[in-house]
């Protein structure tokens, strides 16, 4: 039967360790010049309903080095923009490719495609969720730390899209996971309870950053106004400025803590210049990651 990836719950913790461990080793591979062609023949479609730069790319790259094929479809250039049903065009899609990676707004229109496809289906984001994001996150926390158990995780921002992956990672490998969100911005609830039956024991929702942020050794924030919510962004900037990651929150935090940010970063909002350009900072080892991450989720899902 064929996998598809919509949240990280249609993950389990071997097949998270086994993806970290395979990413890991394909990084390693790329930096001593390795050039297996595993994909050969293989193609990937992309359909993004949002702009991306990290995720697009690094799927584009990472089919081309796996000896794959990446396609672009402009949904405003194809059939979708003239509302030909989702499900028609998944049946048709998957009588072309091998794999499809689907960024848009509702969860909805994701499963659907999923539902009418026969190959496997990635979630690259949708306003509910970025799980491919946070599986090359925590990739990134093990490089950094050796491991993601007994570390805690502490979220400071908006209970968004990637909050909720995090949220979902937590469940899957029992993590302990501190969110700090302003009232009226925490997390989805049944998200938070789905989490929480599948064994989210160790997630916390609190609303003082200065109160989660003791002894984290993972500190992750995102932008306070997600693409879709752009025009909130002043109302936004209000209600968050308590909630930026700056010099004195990473001091709260233990003295190796990381500092994590899934890009792209508003400065001086939910993070201040110093922190993200500063050493505790990783976050161009995260976008890095998400090559080599998609590379052994592609590997995974259409290799031999
Ligand atoms: N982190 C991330 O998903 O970035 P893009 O929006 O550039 O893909
Ligand atoms: N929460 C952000 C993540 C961007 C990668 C958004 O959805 O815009």
């Amino acid at each position: 039967m064929k996998k598809d990836i919509l949240t990280l719950l249609d993950l389990n913790k071997k097949d998270v360790d086994m993806l970290i461990r395979r990413a890991l080793e394909l990084k390693k591979d790329r930096s001593q010049g390795a050039s297996e062609r595993p994909l050969l023949g293989k193609t990937l479609g992309l359909i993004f309903d949002k702009p991306s730069t990290r995720t697009r790319i690094s799927f584009e790259a990472a089919m081309v080095q796996l000896g794959g094929t990446p396609i672009f479809i402009s949904a405003k250039d194809s059939q979708m923009a003239r509302n030909e049903p989702v499900r028609d065009t998944a049946r048709v899609l998957s009588r072309y490719l091998d794999v499809l990676a689907i960024r848009t707004f509702s969860d909805d229109r994701i499963r659907e495609f999923a539902d009418y496809s026969t190959i496997p289906v990635i979630n690259a984001l949708t306003d509910l969720y970025h799980p491919i994001q946070v599986l090359s996150d925590v990739m990134t926390v093990v490089e950094a730390k050796g491991r993601y158990q007994d570390l805690r995780i502490v979220w400071v921002g908006d209970g968004n899209n990637v909050a909720h992956s995090w949220i979902n990672a937590a469940a899957v490998l029992d993590l302990e996971l501190i969110l700090a969100c302003p009232e009226g911005y925490q997390p989805d609830a049944a998200v938070l309870d789905r989490a929480v039956q599948k064994g989210g024991g160790k997630i916390r929702v609190v609303q003082d950053p200065a109160v989660a942020v003791r002894q984290a050794d993972v500190l992750y924030t995102d932008v306070w106004a997600s693409m879709g919510q752009e025009e909130q962004q002043t109302e936004r900037v209000d209600v968050f400025s308590a909630y930026q990651v700056n010099r004195a929150l990473v001091d709260a935090g233990a003295e190796d803590v990381i500092v994590m940010h899934c890009l792209p970063a508003h400065r001086g909002e939910e993070i201040s210049e110093e922190v993200l350009e500063g050493e505790r900072s990783v976050v161009w080892d995260q976008s890095e990651n998400k090559l080599h991450m998609h590379k052994a989720v592609l590997e995974w899902l259409i290799g031999r």
